[in-house]
């Protein structure tokens, strides 16, 4: 007989309305994130302006709400102005960060171009490592400016009159790490982003300004850092950020099926330490978390490591890691994290869009396929509507190396009163055994079950490939029921599930 988790779940434990923005994600000039991915003329399904319609078509169905851009450790040595201008004329230079030559081709105008078609909000960080604040003022001005100053003619000769009105902007990428191209102190990173952070916003008062936190909860400055940036950019900032991946190392399977323990862990210091810092200034304002670079990723393996001497190639393949079911479980459970703290995770970036670290894969000339997170990706952005509800759980626990103990399972729901549409998500993050699920719904009057999806593979290490795109994906589980309100079913060993349910007319 397999244990039981038990759920609860009522209209009234409601944390914050959903936020479309969690539905974020990420393209850096990395790899063959841009060329080759969003941007190949030529290609079959190319349009016009370049961009490859297979992979328009598939973020749209991805359902991402906006898309950080152009970095990432690419930023911090990046000059915007090369990717403005007729594009025979832009020049290519090397990108330290990842080894690369970087043509140019696609800059902010063909990304907002691309942003346009894929039908998500920018996001646009700024290179507070090789430059400053005059650079981020620079491309304020080209970005939002009306026409009339130097800067906003030159984009409209360049062909987009309208200023573009990018809200959301990252005063620079992961600072505090030491592999940062002009990685900084806390102290020195406090100073620079103030000053650029009050600057754009004399520029352009309705930015939203995110801080760069830190890149892992692993790092030394972790916490600190936090509590020296905010302090001094406290009333300029709207966020703060915070960075984490995520993978399977040395064979410890258990720690890595809790990985969402430390996104909870992380997420509840950072909003620790950003009420700690409100509390010591006095502010009435909070200040919220923006989870821009979030995913699993393989960092020890080949395909992640930069190219070496001589060779700075354009576009290199570049962790481009595959998925396996394992992973889309874990990722699911990390969507879990970010709905469930949706009071304070104001927005989300999933770390990348397209061939790197990505839910989307591209072969140049070939094919786009779904890599298994992509589905976890599409159906919680999808269904997740109106409230998230936090979900009263008790299951059994499973013991693990990082943490010690973790329960087997995690939840969240998200219930819309308006059209009556309740969804559940929950994972079995155990190994070994299946869970007997058993919901209470009664708060919610009279509902139907409208399908109950699982991923789960008998190998929880079976991927998508190009060849075989189609091995890992959610399919009907069919013992999930609902009776006088109480919803019963069966959660496979390392599977991830979404019930959706709905009002009786
Ligand atoms: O997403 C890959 C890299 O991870 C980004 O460039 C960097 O910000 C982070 O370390």
């Amino acid at each position: 007989m397999s244990a039981t988790v038990t759920l609860t779940l009522h209209p009234a434990f409601s944390v914050a309305p959903v936020r479309r923005r969690t539905f974020g994600a990420f393209v850096e000039h990395l790899g063959r994130c841009v060329y080759t991915g969003i941007h190949e003329p030529g290609h079959p399904t190319a349009d016009a302006d370049g961009f490859r319609g297979d992979v328009l078509e598939l973020t749209r169905e991805l359902g991402v709400s906006s898309v950080r851009y152009p970095g990432g450790n690419f930023v911090s040595g990046y000059r915007w102005e090369d990717g403005v201008g007729p594009v025979e004329e832009r020049p290519a230079r090397h990108d330290l960060a990842w080894h690369s030559t970087e043509p140019n081709t696609v800059g902010l105008d063909e990304f907002m171009t691309w942003a346009e078609k894929a039908q998500v909000e920018p996001m646009y960080a700024v290179n507070l490592g090789t430059r400053g604040i005059e650079e981020a003022l620079d491309v304020l001005q080209y970005a939002n400016a009306p026409q009339g100053i130097a800067l906003s003619d030159q984009r409209a000769a360049n062909g987009h009159p309208d200023p573009y009105g990018i809200r959301m902007w990252c005063l620079g990428n992961e600072m505090d790490g030491p592999w940062q191209a002009g990685h900084k102190t806390p102290e020195e990173y406090a100073r620079i982003a103030t000053e650029t952070a009050r600057l754009l916003r004399q520029e352009d008062p309705d930015l939203e300004l995110v801080a760069c936190g830190s890149s892992s909860s692993s790092m030394e400055t972790f916490g600190a850092w936090e509590n020296i940036v905010l302090t001094d950019a406290y009333d300029y900032v709207d966020m703060i950020s915070a960075h984490a991946y995520y993978a399977e190392k040395d064979g410890d399977q258990a720690s890595y099926l809790a990985s969402a323990d430390d996104m909870d862990h992380f997420i509840d210091s950072v909003v620790a330490t950003a009420d700690h810092v409100r509390a010591k200034l006095k502010k009435d304002k909070r200040i919220m978390i923006s989870f821009d670079e979030w995913n699993i990723w393989y960092q020890h393996r080949a395909e992640s490591r930069p190219p070496q001497g001589d060779d700075w190639p354009v576009a290199p393949v570049l962790l481009e890691d595959t998925y396996n079911a394992m992973d889309a479980v874990v990722f699911g459970n990390l969507l879990i994290s970010l709905l469930r703290h949706s009071d304070r995770v104001a927005s989300a970036s999933l770390a990348q869009l397209v061939n790197v670290i990505a839910p989307i894969m591209t072969a140049p000339g070939g094919p786009a396929w779904k890599q298994t997170t992509f589905h976890p990706f599409a159906l919680t952005s999808k269904h997740a509507v109106g409230q998230v509800l936090d979900v009263r759980l008790t299951a059994p626990s499973f013991e693990n190396p990082r943490f010690g103990e973790s329960s087997a399972a995690d939840s969240v729901a998200t219930w819309d009163e308006e059209s009556g549409a309740l969804s559940l998500f929950v994972v079995n993050r155990g190994a070994e055994d299946s869970l007997a699920l058993d919901a209470d719904l009664t708060g919610f009057g009279d509902l139907e079950l409208v399908e109950a999806l699982t991923l789960h593979h008998e190998d929880p290490y079976a991927a998508n490939t190009q060849d075989a795109p189609e091995t890992v994906v959610p399919a009907a589980n069919d013992s999930v029921t609902l009776t006088d309100g109480h919803l019963t079913g069966d959660l496979p060993a390392i599977s991830w599930t979404l019930v959706r349910l709905a009002r009786r007319a």
